[in-house]
């Protein structure tokens, strides 16, 4: 992390867990253990639970994001939630191109694209997820790969909006798996995001975004992760579930 000149930021992605009771008992117990974090720290729920995840968050230092929002304002799209109505309900962040979406739901780089400027137009925070699966890792691709994915998901996002995207390198085989990528495996495709966002940008701007590691990170293995220069913090599957958990990897962001 350099804390110097961006955010460190962990944010939890609860996926398809939790009803909303469990979520109002689930911040509740979360709240006094990350008080007095010195990182921003975000829940992304899933849609259901966003309104007792912001009535139970109210006055904390923990923000609540979305996992994933359409690219229209409103219209004939069922079963489809847009930005706007995400900030309606109090929202502050929204995942964009996690790669279980990519893999079961039909994302593509553009229709990532499309929903990170949507939800950038909107005000809210995008987490843009980028990531290789290990068959693309083992052909050597994955930093060219990361690159693309980064560049075509910020396509039409201006300069003065980088403030509103966090970029959250996950390797696909990482996630869920309890196989965490080493940190300097972290650390190299960071750098390789960092890199191409100066490219796009310029140097000062890509010094500026916070980057997130996310795949299996947990308690155990945060403070390595995160101790290197380009991992700005944690996108948290499994581990946001447990409070305490959760609030170790806070503390190591903290430092
Ligand atoms: P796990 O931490 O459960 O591996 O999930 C990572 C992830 O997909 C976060 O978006």
């Amino acid at each position: 992390m350099k804390k110097s000149v961006r955010k460190a930021v962990i944010a939890g992605n609860w996926k398809m867990n939790k009803t909303p009771a469990e979520t109002t008992a689930l911040i509740n117990e979360m709240k006094p253990l990350v008080a007095d974090a010195d990182c921003d720290v975000v829940l992304c729920v899933p849609y259901i639970d966003i309104a007792a995840a912001v009535e139970a968050a109210k006055g904390s230092n923990i923000k609540i994001g979305a996992e994933n929002c359409h690219w229209e304002k409103s219209g004939a799209y069922t079963g489809e939630i847009s930005a706007d109505m995400l900030v309606a309900a109090g929202v502050d962040y929204v995942i964009t191109g996690h790669s279980e979406r990519r893999t079961y739901f039909g994302d593509t780089d553009v229709t990532v694209n499309k929903r990170t400027v949507a939800a950038v137009e909107a005000g809210l925070t995008a987490i843009v997820c980028v990531g290789e699966y290990l068959e693309q890792r083992d052909q050597g691709v994955t930093n060219e790969l990361v690159a693309m994915q980064t560049k075509i998901a910020l396509q039409g996002i201006p300069a003065d909006k980088l403030n509103q995207i966090i970029i959250a390198y996950e390797p696909v085989w990482a996630i869920g798996t309890g196989r965490t990528a080493t940190a300097d495996q972290a650390q190299e495709v960071c750098a390789v995001i960092r890199n191409t966002l100066a490219e796009i940008y310029c140097p000062k701007c890509a010094e500026a975004v916070t980057i997130q590691y996310g795949g299996s990170m947990n308690a155990g293995n945060a403070d390595e992760l995160l101790s290197r220069v380009d991992v700005d913090g944690g996108l948290i599957g499994g581990a946001s579930l447990k409070a305490a958990d959760f609030s170790v990897i806070v503390k190591a962001a903290s430092k």
